[in-house]
């Protein structure tokens, strides 16, 4: 296993065309299945850097930006913007993209991911190598999202 590997190493981009099973009673994207989508982009996100299994052990700032119809095509990404010891935050974009193939965002959510081993146990994952502005800026904003989610388990929410 690396002991430094970048953001790009890990990046997931996966597409769906929105079919009749996906759509709820309003006729809209059903936020369930989008957020089953987004948990398997950021799940693969994390196990591509780590190289073992993981769990999800927390999902936060899931934000529903706009609606997506039948027919719609959906683009999610999925990229590192923090690792920890053995914990790895993952931002999955969701667009829907247009016929000429413009992307308009409609959902940005955090997920965290702990690496584990056969037994469960947490393990260690390799260094994230930050090379952009936007990497480290993204990492800056992790570190105060860390914070919070420690403080609201100190708080039992
Ligand atoms: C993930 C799990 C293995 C961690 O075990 P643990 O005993 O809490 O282990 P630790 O306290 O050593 O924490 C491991 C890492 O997870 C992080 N972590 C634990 N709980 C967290 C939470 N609620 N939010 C964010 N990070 C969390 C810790 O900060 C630590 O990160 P670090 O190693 O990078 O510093 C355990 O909590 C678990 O199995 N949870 C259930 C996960 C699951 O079943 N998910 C599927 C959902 S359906």
């Amino acid at each position: 296993m690396k002991e430094l590997k970048t953001v790009e190493e890990s990046m997931v981009e996966q597409v769906h065309l929105l079919m009749p099973s996906h759509i709820n009673g309003s006729g809209r994207l059903f936020g369930g299945q989008l957020l089953e989508w987004i948990d398997v982009v950021g799940a693969i996100t994390a196990k591509r850097h780590a190289e073992c299994n993981t769990t999800t052990v927390a999902i936060d700032n899931l934000q529903f930006k706009a609606g997506a119809f039948i027919n719609d095509t959906i683009v999610l990404i999925g990229r590192l913007t923090y690792v920890g010891n053995t914990s790895m935050e993952v931002r999955v974009d969701t667009y829907s993209e247009d016929l000429s193939g413009l992307r308009k965002p409609i959902n940005r959510a955090y997920l965290v991911y702990v690496a584990i081993n056969e037994e469960g146990t947490p393990v260690k994952v390799p260094r994230l190598k930050l090379t952009t502005e936007g990497q480290r800026a993204e990492w800056d904003s992790a570190l105060k999202r860390n914070d919070l989610r420690k403080l609201r388990r100190k708080e039992g929410f």
